[in-house]
This record gives C-alpha cells, structure tokens and sequence, in this order.
C-alpha cells in the first residue's frame, strides 16, 4: 500500500465497525450513533453477555429470519433504539412491543438520527419465523447506511447474487461492502466475490458463516475467488473486536 493510501485510510479511521458473529454488525458513526444490524446476539460465535451489553440508537433489521430478528425486541426495550425494517416487519415487532418502528421499504431512504438509510433488494426468503408457524414478512432486504461523514456501508443481509447489484454501485458507491459468504441458505465466496465486482467497494467484509459447520465459506475463500487486484479490501473480523474504518 502506498503512502498516500496510508494516509487516506488514516483520515477514514471515523467509523467503528464491530461484529457479533453471523450477521449482527455495530457500526459506530464518527459522532457516536450507534446503529446496529440483524441483532441475534445469542449466536454461538457473539462474545458473552452481548444481549446485555451493547449500546444501540438504531436497530436495522434486514428480514423475519429468528437468526436476524434475533434479540431486536429486548435490546429495543433496554435501549429505547428506534427499529427500521420493511413494513410487514415492522407491524411484527409493533406488536411484539417495539415502542419505536420506522417501517419502510425498498428504494426508500430515511433520515435518522443525522443517518440515511436506504433500504434495498436481497434475494431471499422473507417470512417470520420466530414463533411456532411462520407467518408473512414482506420480503428480505439490504441497507445501505450512510453516515454523517459521507461515509456508506452496505450489509447486504441474506442474498444470492443479483444483477442489479450492478445499481448499489451506480446509485450510492458503498465504501465498506458486508456480504454473507457462508453458502447453504446464503450465497458462498465464489457468489460473494461475484457480487463484490458488482458493487465495486473498497473493503469487502464476510459474514453469516462459520457460526454452524454448514456455513463454510471462509473469508480466504472468498479471497481467492476475488480478481487479484480486489483481494486486499479483504478485511477480516473476529467477533467482537472493532476495527476503524
Ligand atoms: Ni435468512
Ligand atoms: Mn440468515
């Protein structure tokens, strides 16, 4: 990496990405906001005590799945965040007790708390399964978040690769791209990769794998099936742990 890219990466270092394992990600802003995404946080891979700890101002949520909705209902609770998911989500968690609901949908944006938030298309399924008998979701979704330095990540949630995936790029140039590269009931690295040429970020995150022996993407795999001059925005996260953007 050269000297001035050292010091460009330095200058960038405002927002604090953590991972809690699977797909729930913290994403600090420069400013303190705390946004956090897909909260199950009794993932076997999120460090101890997560569901009692973490600090939220905003909680996405990118579909009904228990392994996205997760412990959204109970952290809301504790930390008063507001909850944005797409609208069949959000009458789910209204009525689950969620005082605070922004219902949206795909193409839409909406400010929060100094940050636009963009929802946009995943290739997945969307129902609720949390209680006994799944019941209707609307449809799975990605976000792309935009916080107040300019910076934009994208989590893609659950998804296959996509075409217009081609969009994400042409519409809001991601900075930070997190996709799931698990495989089985996500795409897996070789799909990721192909998903990643799409969406044209400068650093690449893996996510939804490891946390069951099905979900065996790695983040070397997804490494190698990048185009060699893609593979050093490769970052690699263990739970817990944060890294500066
Ligand atoms: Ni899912
Ligand atoms: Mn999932």
């Amino acid at each position: 990496m050269g000297k001035n890219e050292d010091m460009e990466e330095t200058m960038k270092k405002q927002l604090t990405v953590t991972w809690y394992g699977h797909a729930a990600f913290l994403l600090e802003s420069p400013s303190g906001t705390k946004v956090l995404i897909d909260p199950w946080l009794e993932n076997p891979k999120a460090p101890a005590n997560a569901v009692r700890n973490v600090g939220a101002n905003l909680i996405l949520v990118t579909h009904g799945h228990n392994d996205h909705i997760g412990n959204t209902v109970e952290i809301a609770a504790r930390t008063g965040a507001t909850v944005v998911a797409i609208h069949e989500v959000a009458l789910y968690l209204g009525r689950k007790g969620v005082a605070k609901v922004q219902s949206m949908n795909k193409g839409g944006s909406v400010e929060l708390l100094n940050i636009k938030i963009t929802m946009v298309d995943a290739r997945h399924s969307g129902d609720i399964d949390v209680d006994e008998v799944p019941i209707a979701g609307g449809e799975p979704a990605g976000y792309v978040i935009e916080f107040e330095n300019g910076f934009r990540a994208y989590h893609a949630g659950d998804t296959g690769p996509f075409l217009d995936m081609r969009l994400l790029n042409q519409l809001y140039k991601p900075h930070l791209a997190i996709v799931p590269i698990g495989g089985l009931f996500t795409m897996g690295p070789r799909e990721a990769a192909m998903a990643c040429t799409m969406i044209r970020p400068k650093f690449i995150i893996g996510m939804h794998y490891g946390t069951f022996p099905p979900l065996t993407g790695t983040p070397e795999q997804l490494k190698k099936h990048l185009p060699p001059s893609m593979r050093k925005m490769v970052r690699k996260l263990k739970p817990g742990i944060s890294l500066a953007f």
